[in-house]
């Protein structure tokens, strides 16, 4: 996170992410931004545990995690990644406390709301994945606007999964094809449903799979997030509970993940080969 004690310093080609520690100086040195992810996935896992360690109700640890996110999401817009997906709220998260999922909601509705002047002017155009009509109409209206005042910006796309579920999400593209199907005039001619239709049909479609996966709070599970999109991507679980995971923890992520890029598919450091591009749906 950026400080702007005495220790901060100025990073002529980074200037763009401000002040930064002698940690983060350390990382952005080492950093090859031609070779970050062009979609990162994040699980932000742990806030019950963040505020449970400090005695505090579990909701001080998802208002915590907001501003985790702001750091991400601004980070990430401005090292120019294409796109930034977050697990907000899965479809098993209905299982909470009422009361709990009720302060989620409005939780997302204010940040929505105090964030839009952040998210302009890093020129982020918003998506949200997941099954939209099946959450509560205020929450519905807010999603619309967002994406509908973030439509024409030409940076980075934030994915916001709620009421997401990927199991869902597999379910919903092999309707929508059938549903298509049916309309087709083709529609006697059986024919097989290939890898790339059955992405354009994902809540993810046109965007590339993630490349690196992040789950914080050490869980090593995929908890039903992105399962078809994931399918190449490297996994990075770290112990670092979601508040806790400041720009210099974000930073170190992408380091260790261009480290494993080295090694992918057995390429020699130093190797002349390329790195593997990450797939785009219909591409
Ligand atoms: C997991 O922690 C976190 C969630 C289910 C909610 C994530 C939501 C936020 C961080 C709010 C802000 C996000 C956006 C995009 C506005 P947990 O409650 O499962 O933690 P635990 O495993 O320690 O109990």
């Amino acid at each position: 996170m950026a400080t702007q004690s005495h220790k901060t310093l100025e990073v002529p080609a980074l200037a763009s992410l401000g002040p930064v520690t002698p940690e983060e100086a350390r990382l952005l040195e080492v950093l090859d931004l031609q070779r970050l992810p062009r979609h990162l996935a994040v699980i932000m896992d742990g806030n019950g545990r963040w505020a449970q360690k400090r005695h505090l109700p579990r909701i001080a640890g998802h208002r915590a995690g907001t501003q985790t996110a702001r750091t991400t999401i601004e980070t990430c817009a401005r090292l120019h990644l294409e796109a930034l997906t977050l697990y907000a709220f899965s479809v098993e998260n209905w299982r909470r406390p009422k009361a709990e999922i009720d302060f989620l909601m409005q939780l997302l509705r204010e940040y929505l709301r105090q964030e839009m002047p952040l998210i302009q002017k890093n020129n982020i155009r918003m998506r949200f994945l997941g099954r939209l009509d099946e959450l509560p109409a205020g929450v519905q209206n807010d999603v619309r606007d967002s994406m509908e005042k973030t439509a024409g910006n030409q940076g980075m796309v934030l994915c916001v999964a709620l009421n997401y579920g990927g199991r869902a999400e597999i379910v919903d593209a092999v309707n929508a094809i059938l549903a298509a199907e049916r309309k087709s005039l083709a529609a006697s001619a059986a024919r097989p449903v290939t890898e790339e239709e059955l992405s354009r049909h994902l809540y993810t479609d046109g965007l590339p799979d993630p490349d690196l996966l992040i789950r914080t709070s050490g869980e090593m599970r995929v908890s039903n997030f992105l399962l078809w999109q994931i399918a190449y991507a490297e996994i990075l679980v770290t112990e670092t509970l979601w508040p806790d995971f400041n720009r210099t923890r974000l930073l170190e992520a992408l380091v260790e993940f261009q480290k494993r890029e080295r090694r992918y598919g057995g390429i020699r450091e130093g190797g002349s080969a390329e790195p593997k591009p990450a797939r785009v749906a219909g591409e």
